[in-house]
């Protein structure tokens, strides 16, 4: 796995792979960078490496492997990158209408696509053995649980809007860690919906973009997810958290003012197993909740209640596992507003308590955690510096987010990952998180 390890060091354009230990510049590093070319391969270059992360050195390196799975053609190449997302508060609140907190990342998929005169759609990836060469009128078909459904459910639900697919060669590449919990789904769907808008000048607005997104994973690939991940990774903006109302769809972007203090994210590289239904199974849990509650109040959504009017009707949910579930909605979503608040005000003492909050709520109330992710947690929070911990995304394995203090960083993933690895058995991998900007055309 060529994306084991990544840390974007201050100051450089370059990330670095070392061994399964994030560490910041180590000594020997610069002789290391010396002899090493600025841009290398990623087969050839192991798992402790670089990887190419500006525009100029991917483009590069993905017209060489364009050409190299399909061969050499007059057609222009065009680039585009759609990033991975973290989310910093507000989970599992987008499918129940209420707020989330997310930012884009500075590390996605990045396309390479050029037009064929053949009817067909090639689709290729720098990360996985398979590949496929589809007929035009056979883009319907899913290819059992292989990535390219994403990009299949994109033109499927382009297809509804009238758009006629002609043949394309398609060459992917990405750098978030796979079912990590970063997004790397909505990620590629977004890439192509951006990519196939682009080149067919089809005229959606960005978040059209983004509802086909989400449409693509509802429809074709069979997960029920809200609308949180596409529109993080469709609108994120550098240096900016995205403060989303998933019912109405208003946003507000949110300066990431935390200077002294990083986003530390850590991956359990615990393999998700039956995540997407276990996933399905608590959309279900907060519907059956908003059955429950009708008698009390109307409700479309779980996040239209406050916690007040929660405490008030929960007597009407006689399901307690359906009562612990709609409770961290309701008061996630509360969560997330107060979250925002502090953070805008400069309180990020109790923005940190509030991730802590989240995580707790989802560990006994909505049981998405698991032991790879509490230990995570619990081991992150005994570190001096560390001011909130909490996991990112579905759950069920993935990654924690935590607020860390510079200075702390080093101490953290030096004294976590062994503790980790001494409990679960597994070796977690850190990333210090840089905050980029949403879906794009780059070359
Ligand atoms: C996944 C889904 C999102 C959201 C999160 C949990 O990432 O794709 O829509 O529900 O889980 O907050």
């Amino acid at each position: 796995m060529f994306f084991e390890q990544l840390l974007r060091l201050p100051g450089t354009e370059i990330c670095y792979f070392y061994g399964r230990l994030a560490v910041p510049a180590f000594a020997g590093m610069t002789t290391l960078l010396r002899n090493h070319k600025r841009y290398c391969h990623p087969r050839e270059s192991g798992d402790r490496f670089l990887k190419p992360v500006t525009s100029n050195m991917t483009t590069d390196y993905l017209r060489d492997e364009l050409i190299a799975t399909f061969g050499t053609s007059n057609e222009e190449i065009k680039f585009f990158f759609s990033p991975g997302r973290v989310n910093l508060i507000g989970e599992h609140t987008d499918y129940n209408g209420g707020y989330v907190f997310p930012c884009a990342l500075s590390f996605g998929t990045y396309l390479a696509v050029r037009k064929t005169s053949d009817p067909v759609i090639r689709m290729a990836t720098t990360n996985f053995n398979y590949r496929a060469g589809i007929s035009l009128d056979k883009l319907n078909e899913k290819h059992g649980d292989e990535w390219v459904n994403y990009p299949l459910g994109v033109f499927s639900e382009l297809a509804k809007k009238g758009f006629k697919a002609q043949g394309l060669e398609m060459l992917y590449s990405g750098n978030i860690p796979n079912k990590s919990g970063l997004s790397s789904s909505a990620s590629i769907e977004l890439v192509t919906a951006v990519a196939l808008d682009t080149i067919y000048k089809l005229g959606y607005d960005r978040v059209e973009l983004v509802k086909i997104g989400r449409a693509a994973e509802n429809h074709f690939v069979g997960v029920n997810c809200g609308i949180m991940d596409q529109f993080a990774v469709g609108m994120g903006k550098k240096d900016h958290a995205i403060y989303l109302n998933c019912d109405t769809l208003d946003y507000e972007l949110v300066p990431m003012n935390i200077a002294g203090y990083k986003l530390v994210i850590a991956n359990t590289n615990k393999s998700r197993g039956l995540a997407d239904s276990k996933y399905n199974e608590r959309v279900a849990e907060c519907q059956a909740a908003v059955q429950a509650l009708q008698p009390g109040k109307k409700i479309q959504y779980l996040a239209e209640l406050t916690g007040a009017e929660f405490a008030q009707y929960q007597h009407l949910i006689t399901d307690q596992t359906v009562m612990r579930r709609a409770r961290h909605a309701v008061l996630e979503n509360e969560r997330t507003s107060l979250a925002v608040k502090t953070l805008k005000e400069g309180d990020l003492f109790t923005f940190g308590q509030l991730m802590n909050d989240s995580h707790d709520s989802l560990r006994y109330d909505y049981e998405v955690t698991g032991i790879e992710l509490d230990t995570l947690v619990e081991e992150t929070r005994k570190i001096p510096g560390v001011i909130g911990s909490r996991m990112t995304g579905a759950g069920f394995g993935g990654c924690t987010v935590s607020l860390v203090k510079d200075e702390a960083v080093e101490n953290l993933i030096r004294t976590v990952g062994p503790a980790y690895q001494a409990i679960t058995g597994l070796t977690a991998d850190f990333y210090v998180a840089e905050i980029g900007d949403g879906a794009k055309q780059i070359k």
